[in-house]
């Protein structure tokens, strides 16, 4: 069945929807995205997403093109007319349409942001059995540019990254940076020693998940300890746990990297744990 999914305003059907060939989006991936899970026909984190959205549209000059409100209406509209029970929101604004190419910007005032939104079915989204059995990761080098803080729809590396994961018989990849990872291609990585959660500090050089902030604001009301800094691929195969957080994995364990097995080779009792308290809160609070 077709998807109602919309743009600039208008509920269209998926083949009636389109932009055009000048959007700066297209030609130039200038623009930003961001990604809301739905539970129970509800929406994970939607203010932390939204946060984040002007966080980055603030950061490339890009006008907001409707209000939190309104983006809360869209988000609830396409749920609803898509029948979503368990899925995805994809939101993406770009630059818009300045009517021909050039790496200048248009002129303040003079160009229409292009928003667009559509949903993503995902039955038993929270069910996945990846989660029971734990994702295999291998590494990679993170050559993204330097301001991965803002959600950007360049996405070709990660792309190239997750391809190269699965042609290595693996799930995901992490990318690393001067002996350090930075995070997995669509999520955020973490690793636990002794009990201790040990995940990469905010900066540049990540993306700051909501997923994340949520994690580990559960986890410290748990009174589970977290380091924020970086680790090495080394240090994080000789720990008890891995496992990465993003809004459509939640939190996934990771139980191989490059090829060594952590402990027994099964998901952990802290990503395990975690998974289920952030899944339990987060429906609560869910809009
Ligand atoms: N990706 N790091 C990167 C590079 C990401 O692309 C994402 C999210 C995350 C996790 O962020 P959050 O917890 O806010 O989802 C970290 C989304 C899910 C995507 O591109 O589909």
């Amino acid at each position: 069945m077709s998807r109602t999914v919309y743009v600039n305003g208008a509920y269209l059907a998926e083949e009636r929807a389109a932009v055009s060939v000048f959007d700066r989006g297209f030609l130039m991936a200038d623009g930003v995205y961001e990604v809301t899970s739905v539970l129970g026909g509800r929406l994970i984190d939607f203010g932390g997403h939204m946060a984040r959205l002007r966080r980055s549209l603030d950061a490339l000059e890009i006008e907001a093109p409707v209000d939190d409100d309104e983006l809360l209406a869209i988000h609830r509209e396409l749920v609803a007319r898509n029948a979503i029970e368990d899925g995805l929101v994809y939101l993406q604004v770009t630059r818009g349409n300045p009517g021909d190419r050039d790496f200048a910007y248009p002129a303040p005032g003079t160009t229409r942001p292009t928003l667009v939104l559509f949903t993503q079915d995902k039955p038993g989204l929270a069910d996945n059995p990846a989660a029971r059995t734990g994702w295999k990761v291998i590494s990679i080098p993170d050559i993204r540019w330097g301001r991965r803080d803002i959600k950007t729809v360049q996405l070709l590396y990660p792309s190239m990254g997750k391809m190269m994961a699965k042609r290595a018989g693996a799930d995901d990849a992490w990318m690393v940076e001067d002996g350090f990872v930075t995070e997995g291609t669509s999520n955020n990585a973490y690793i636990v020693r002794g009990g201790r959660i040990i995940t990469r500090q905010l900066s540049p050089d990540i993306l700051h998940g909501i997923t994340r902030a949520a994690v580990l604001r559960f986890a410290r009301e748990a009174q589970m300890e977290v380091e924020e800094r970086p680790f090495s691929i080394e240090e994080a195969q000789g720990a008890d746990e891995a496992f990465v957080t993003s809004a459509s994995a939640f939190v996934m364990p990771v139980v191989e990297i490059d090829g060594v097995r952590l402990g027994d080779g099964a998901p952990g009792p802290v990503a395990r744990r975690l998974r289920e308290i952030y899944l339990e809160e987060s429906r609560r609070a869910a809009l």
